[in-house]
């Protein structure tokens, strides 16, 4: 992939982390293209943010399809008319068919709550509070079929605070993921880091273990 890679962000929320992406292109940081963003539900406030800065929006509801494929069909379909190298879910809140993951097969990424392979599903910090650990944090993983199972890519860590609430810990969390996703995104965007047999490749090896970054209690890299 060149520079000014089209990305597609689909999102179903809140969208912080597209605002994330999106500041980081405004400031010239990331050198990506926000071509559209994609959400299945229209009154996702990230919606808001993308048409506040003149990016084109587009939403397909799930509810009006009779199944998963026919709804993912309609997306890529819309999707297509940008034409776009990546698509980058963030919070967007539907599994994803076989079918559609090998149409954009190497070219999806998604951002996980959790230190994978650790804490794969929902409500990952309830859980990692209530089993003690002392590092939590989040990844950024190529999309495969395997749901939060994809090569990684890169994880933001810091440690966790024991007397903290899990809507503490996530939104220190979040903190992290606006700093890790549009850097792991860029360097995909830029060629450093590919999709390749199955794989994260980063600056031409394959990366056994994602690059790993460390941030203190309030969200600051180390
Ligand atoms: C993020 O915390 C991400 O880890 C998860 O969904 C959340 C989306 O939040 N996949 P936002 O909509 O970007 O604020």
């Amino acid at each position: 992939m060149g520079t000014r890679c089209k990305t597609a962000i689909l999102i179903s929320g809140s969208g912080t982390n597209l605002q994330a992406f999106i500041d980081r292109v405004a400031s010239g940081a990331l050198d990506l293209e926000l071509s559209v963003v994609f959400s299945n539900n229209p009154d996702a406030f990230g919606l808001v943010r993308a048409r506040d800065v003149d990016i084109p929006t587009a939403c397909i509801e799930h509810g009006h399809f009779a199944n998963r494929d026919l709804f993912d069909r309609a997306i890529a379909d819309k999707l297509d008319e940008w034409q776009p190298d990546l698509l980058v879910l963030a919070g967007f809140m539907r599994i994803l068919s076989a079918g559609f993951v090998a149409r954009y097969a190497g070219r999806i990424l998604n951002i996980h709550p959790a230190l994978l392979p650790a804490y794969p599903g929902l409500d990952t910090h309830r859980r990692v509070l209530d089993a003690g650990d002392e590092w939590h944090g989040s990844t950024v993983h190529f999309v495969t079929e395997e749901l939060d199972g994809g090569p990684r890519i890169l994880q933001g860590r810091l440690p966790v605070i024991a007397s903290e609430s899990a809507e503490q810990l996530a939104e220190r969390v979040q903190t992290v993921e606006h700093q890790i996703y549009p850097e792991a995104a860029g360097w995909v965007g830029e060629g450093r880091v590919e999709f390749r047999d199955g794989r994260t490749w980063i600056d031409g090896t394959v990366a056994r273990e994602p690059a790993v970054q460390t941030f203190d209690e309030l969200g600051q890299r180390l």
